[in-house]
């Protein structure tokens, strides 16, 4: 019998992309897409769509059993930047979604499921160079605290109960066909946008603020591969550290410099410049590409390559749509 895969947060920026890409791998009728509402009319219109409250546990239930489902992608949280001006909305978003997934697993509706960590888990008394694995971990936002309690449920839940639960710390995710919302990463989104429409970007974190980050297609990539591998090649059933490259305000402006020689950048650091620096500069994933063969492709380059001339073609493909 064919695998049943539902998404939970499908209209969102990782969500989004792992809906298309499930859907290639898996066929469409096997892969049922949800969110909270229509946000996203690619995702909607594009195979099947339900409306699920991912805090409400009925609802995700009736949608499991609707299509007999056997393995969720839970994408839907409220991350770091967002979380600090909304505490406990993030918390409870965050937490009940995770619980429900669990619970309907360890109630074997389920088989497998899939669910974001993210380096927000790491803290301020972190070692913030090529982190290890296991590490002091003291988060300071409450996206940070609410993906490393998670994780510990995780462990948990696969220890206790045998729910087959499996999990990345993603670094900051780049990508041209969703935008982010509300994450302390999303600068090295938006400036890509706004080199195309504006040439200029007013950055809200430092120019020397070092984060880990990863294009999304090494993401996706990621996520495929440690759902898709051997049950026992999964052997951290927290979440696995997950690398690719580091980089920092200024040298992505730079390699937008390459491209577009006019290109400005002016610096206002805001309110998530605290949040930057209570997180790693990089990363150390060697478990990941031991247990189950992970590997990245896209450096800073290819990703300054591949965001502008997506990012060109789109716009110019709504300008023509318009007129
Ligand atoms: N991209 C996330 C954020 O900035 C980190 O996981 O909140």
């Amino acid at each position: 019998m064919k695998s049943k895969i539902l998404i939970i947060g499908a209209c969102g920026q990782i969500g989004s992309e792992l809906t298309f890409k499930l859907r290639e791998l898996y066929g469409a009728e096997n892969v049922i897409a949800s969110d909270i509402s229509y946000s996203n009319l690619d995702i909607v219109n594009s195979g099947i769509f339900e409306i699920v409250d991912a805090k409400n546990y009925a609802s995700v239930k009736v949608c499991v059993e609707k299509y007999k489902i056997d393995t969720v992608y839970l994408m839907a949280a409220i991350l770091s930047a967002t979380g600090e001006k909304y505490p406990m909305k993030a918390w409870d978003l965050n937490m009940e979604s995770l619980f429900h997934v669990l619970n309907l697993a360890r109630a074997k509706f389920i088989k497998k499921v899939f669910w974001p960590s993210s380096i927000a888990v790491f803290g301020s008394t972190t070692p913030k160079e090529y982190t290890p694995q296991y590490t002091i971990m003291e988060p300071s936002t409450v996206y940070g605290i609410t993906k490393q309690v998670g994780e510990r449920w995780c462990e948990y839940y696969h220890n206790k109960y045998g729910v087959d639960v499996r999990s990345l710390r993603y670094p900051g995710i780049i990508s041209w066909k969703t935008l982010p919302g509300g994450g302390t990463t999303d600068y090295a989104v938006e400036i890509y946008h706004k080199a195309i429409t504006d040439g200029f970007y007013d950055c809200f974190l430092k120019e020397d603020t070092m984060l880990p980050m990863m294009f999304m297609d090494d993401a996706i990539k990621a996520t495929v591969d440690i759902m898709a591998t051997k049950k026992d090649n999964v052997k951290i059933r927290s979440s696995y550290n997950l690398a690719a490259i580091s980089f920092t305000p200024k040298e992505v402006a730079d390699s937008i410099k390459q491209h577009m020689p006019d290109f400005k950048m002016t610096y206002h650091p805001d309110y998530r410049q605290e949040i930057a620096n209570s997180w790693p500069k990089s990363i150390n994933d060697s478990y990941a590409r031991q247990d189950w063969k992970w590997k990245h492709q896209f450096n800073l380059k290819d990703i300054t390559q591949e965001m502008l001339f997506q990012l060109n073609k789109k716009y110019k493909a709504s300008i023509n749509e318009s007129k």
